[in-house]
């Protein structure tokens, strides 16, 4: 399917049709200055251009423990709870192959981040879907989950503000995931992407705040969208020492660890000022209301998000995910994601990205207008 309209694409390409793409979450805006400033010294540092260690050189593992602490008033040991990863991406794959063996089951969210159902079926275990609920405010319905599946569970994949609804996380949910991990000894993944972005004053809360969490889960935190660092790899692991070091086990047998001068790099992005993040979110707040008018204009109506960088918006009558994306592709050259690409429960939505420049993202949601009005 999806196959089928990347073909499309490259056709209306090939045949000179400027098609504009609004499918893709990767920041338009550059690394903040005053990170390139310290991965440019950090890069001629002899110390940093070693084999890595695995577990993180001590700058990273303290800057992410003084962040959790000023940021999320959370307490992070920074030599049992803390160590690098190449990337969320990476981090949640491996997770699948260091706890999960066939007969297992991963509780995965849908939609979600791809990686939580290819991670499962890569390591032979089983992704048990999760539908998130727009009526519970993007959130699984925790009590419908089978008792054979919860029995046979060992992860459980969460994610908020979440890819690709933009949701946050609604009040007592990450309590209810703690109580129910707890009861059936499931190991909590929180996938951290987005708590950087957010709008309208909400500030996202670490997994890790809630009571009991570090007993049951880890959680992720990438440093891509936050900070504009997509292309470095960037993330850590945080919480519960015991999962981390299985999880450290395996990685030492896979990889040799995360460059140590982006590690450098990524301790100086934490500890820099958050005026550049501000920034960043002011950004995309403003295309973020530049592109729910649009989309009220022509008939679809949405609550602004208040995080990520994404719009998810469901399809207009008659229309499939997919049927709406060819629609728009054919009648207005612009590139939306069929929300089923991120799972079944997507069916019925798609995803627009905040991360095109101001002037094209104006222009194609000007051409969404001339076209689907
Ligand atoms: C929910 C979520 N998790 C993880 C990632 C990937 O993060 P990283 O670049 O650190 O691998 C993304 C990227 O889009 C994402 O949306």
């Amino acid at each position: 399917m999806f196959a089928e309209l990347e073909r499309r694409i490259e056709e209306k390409r090939d045949q000179g049709t400027d098609v504009m793409s609004l499918g893709i979450g990767d920041p338009d805006t550059p690394t903040f200055r005053y990170i390139v400033e310290a991965m440019r010294e950090a890069v001629g540092d002899p110390s940093a251009q070693r084999y890595p260690s695995n577990r993180g050189r001590p700058e990273f593992r303290r800057a992410f423990s003084d962040f959790y602490r000023q940021r999320f008033g959370v307490e992070i040991d920074p030599v049992n709870e803390v160590i690098p990863a190449i990337g969320a991406k990476e981090c949640i794959y491996h997770l699948c192959f260091a706890f999960l063996d066939p007969g297992d089951v991963a509780l995965s969210a849908d939609p979600g981040y791809p990686v939580y159902t290819g991670g499962p079926v890569l390591a032979g275990a089983e992704a048990h879907l999760l539908p998130l609920r727009p009526d519970l405010g993007f959130v699984p319905d925790l009590d419908a989950i089978p008792a054979e599946k919860l029995e046979a569970a060992r992860l459980l994949f969460i994610n908020y503000p979440n890819n690709p609804t933009g949701a946050v996380v609604p009040d007592g949910f990450f309590e209810r995931v703690v109580e129910l991990a707890a009861k059936h000894e499931i190991l909590v993944v929180h996938d951290n992407a987005y708590s950087e972005v957010t709008y309208d004053g909400y500030v996202a809360p670490s997994f890790l705040a809630t009571p009991g969490a570090r007993e049951v889960g880890v959680e992720v935190f990438s440093l891509s969208k936050g900070y504009n660092m997509t292309g470095w790899r960037c993330a850590a692991i945080l919480g519960n020492a015991e999962a981390i070091k299985t999880y450290w086990r395996l990685k030492t047998n896979v990889d040799s660890g995360l460059f140590e001068a982006v590690q450098l790099a990524g301790a100086a992005a934490l500890r820099g000022p958050r005026k550049e993040v501000e920034e960043m979110c002011r950004i995309y707040a403003r295309r973020r209301d530049l592109v729910v008018e649009a989309l009220r204009d022509i008939g679809v109506e949405v609550e602004p998000p208040k995080g990520t960088i994404y719009i998810w918006a469901p399809v207009p009558d008659g229309h499939t995910s997919t049927s709406f994306a060819e629609l728009v592709l054919e009648e207005a050259a612009v590139v939306v994601s069929p929300g089923s690409m991120y799972g079944p429960s997507g069916e019925g939505f798609f995803r627009i990205s905040l991360t095109t420049p101001d002037e094209l993202l104006r222009a194609a949601v000007q051409r969404l207008r001339a076209h689907l009005t």
